[in-house]
């Protein structure tokens, strides 16, 4: 089936010198013409997506015809949002004629080059890739990919064009040093022949000062160093170093709360916990909390007990309940009993910058007795053994308090559908 979207065209404002450099890097002026990969890693917000997109289309349609490419995000959700949502607008405005076949192996048509749709979030997927061969590759958010993928990618990449050779395009942001991206592609680029250019918030021109402020003042420690400063650092210690009890916690429970949620992390050895939060405009109010030990009080509770306590915590309060997907006894008993949870996103990494976000921005408070929850938060620390396999996440324990309050926060103030790719609050 074909479709053609219409689309709004995009506001093109003057491209950063940083951002010419990526555009122009393959032309036969460029030094670099003869490099096959190029790597565009740093700030959040930096404009590496919007110049990568409009780099890649115009050496595409350039260089080759008849060819085969690949286009990739984090997930197929992901694509569509971040890069093919923009680079339908940037066609618009250039007046380039798409088609986009979504159906079937998803596709876009541009001219005579065929432009194959991937997301890559999980190992398995880059089957999908097997038998391609293609003239180039766009791989947004790298970082994020399974490893397999990216080398399947790059693999797929042979297609014999005369003179005119294959080429990859790579963006993201950083993550941990130990991270294989790092590794083996940015810190091997000289002998690998990558161009590497690195983006902060001031090669994105379109930004206004008080947004790059914003941008600023929404991170701290690790993730400023990262987001803001897009440097490839170890997140250490703990993760919500910017929690204050002093500043965070409060005692009277707030007038006009607009509407609740609740965030619940199950487990059958380890504790489980449900937490009740309240929206008063944009700021967030967890309002009180259930945690109950097994292992401690020497009692397992049954799930169909556990659901019951929810009813009785919940009282007459109508709230969206976002429970660990992986909690599938826990969300049976509950349809059972006639509570419709949805399933948390357990995107770990997105899910601690939402909740780290509005800690920073002074939007999100503890009641005062929600004891557990408040002391998790000088328990909750990243993982050093993970970080050494390059990769972040918080040490599986003392975390259930907080992985009912990310799961809360992350699905429910997201705003978005619970099952869709969503960027942190605040980006
Ligand atoms: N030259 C430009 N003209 C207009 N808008 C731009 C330009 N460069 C970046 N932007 C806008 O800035 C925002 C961030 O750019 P993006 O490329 O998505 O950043 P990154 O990929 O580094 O996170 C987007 O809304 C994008 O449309
Ligand atoms: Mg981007």
């Amino acid at each position: 089936m074909r479709k053609r979207k219409r689309n709004t065209s995009f506001r093109f404002q003057p491209f950063s010198n940083k951002q010419k450099k990526l555009l122009m890097w393959w032309t036969d002026k460029s030094p670099y013409k003869n490099y096959d990969m190029i790597i565009c890693h740093g700030a959040i917000r930096s404009g590496k997506t919007i110049a990568m997109i409009d780099s890649f289309i115009t050496w595409s349609l350039a260089k080759h015809k008849d060819q085969n490419f690949i286009l990739a995000g984090k997930s197929m959700g992901a694509l569509k949002r971040n890069v093919l949502e923009p680079m339908f607008q940037i066609l618009t405005a250039k007046g380039i004629d798409y088609h986009y076949h979504r159906s079937g192996d998803p596709h876009i048509i541009i001219g005579t080059n065929t432009y194959y749709l991937f997301g890559a979030s999980n190992e398995a997927s880059q089957d999908t890739l097997q038998g391609l061969t293609a003239a180039g590759a766009y791989l947004d958010e790298v970082a994020l990919f399974p490893r397999s993928f990216v080398d399947q990618a790059i693999g797929r990449c042979s297609a014999e064009t005369g003179e005119q050779s294959a080429k990859v395009f790579l963006n993201c942001n950083p993550n941990g040093p130990y991270h294989w991206f790092k590794k083996e592609f940015i810190d091997k680029a000289k002998e690998k022949k990558i161009l590497v250019l690195h983006f902060t918030l001031d090669d994105n021109m379109s930004l206004s000062e008080r947004v790059k402020d914003r941008f600023r003042r929404m991170f701290s420690g690790v993730f400023f160093q990262r987001y803001i400063l897009g440097l490839w650092v170890l997140a250490e210690g703990i993760i919500y170093d910017m929690f204050n009890e002093e500043a965070h916690t409060f005692r009277e429970i707030p007038h006009r709360i607009g509407r609740y949620f609740i965030g619940i992390d199950f487990g059958t050895n380890n504790p489980t916990t449900f937490l009740l939060i309240g929206e008063v405009g944009n700021e967030y109010y967890v309002l009180k909390e259930y945690f109950y030990n097994g292992r401690e009080q020497s009692k397992q509770k049954t799930v169909s007990t556990y659901s019951r306590d929810l009813k009785e915590f919940m009282g007459q309060t109508h709230a969206s309940i976002y429970v660990d997907p992986s909690a599938t006894p826990l969300i049976a008993q509950l349809e059972e009993d006639g509570i419709y949870p949805l399933q948390a996103n357990n995107d770990v990494l997105d899910g601690i910058q939402s909740v780290a976000n509005l800690l920073e921005e002074q939007r999100l408070f503890i009641h005062e007795d929600c004891k557990e929850t408040i002391r998790e938060f000088s328990s909750y620390i990243w993982d050093k053994k993970a970080q050494e396999r390059g990769e972040d996440k918080p040490v599986k324990d003392h975390d259930h308090c907080l992985d009912a309050l990310r799961y809360a926060i992350h699905s429910g103030v997201g705003g978005e559908l619970p099952f869709t790719n969503q960027r942190p609050i605040g980006w």
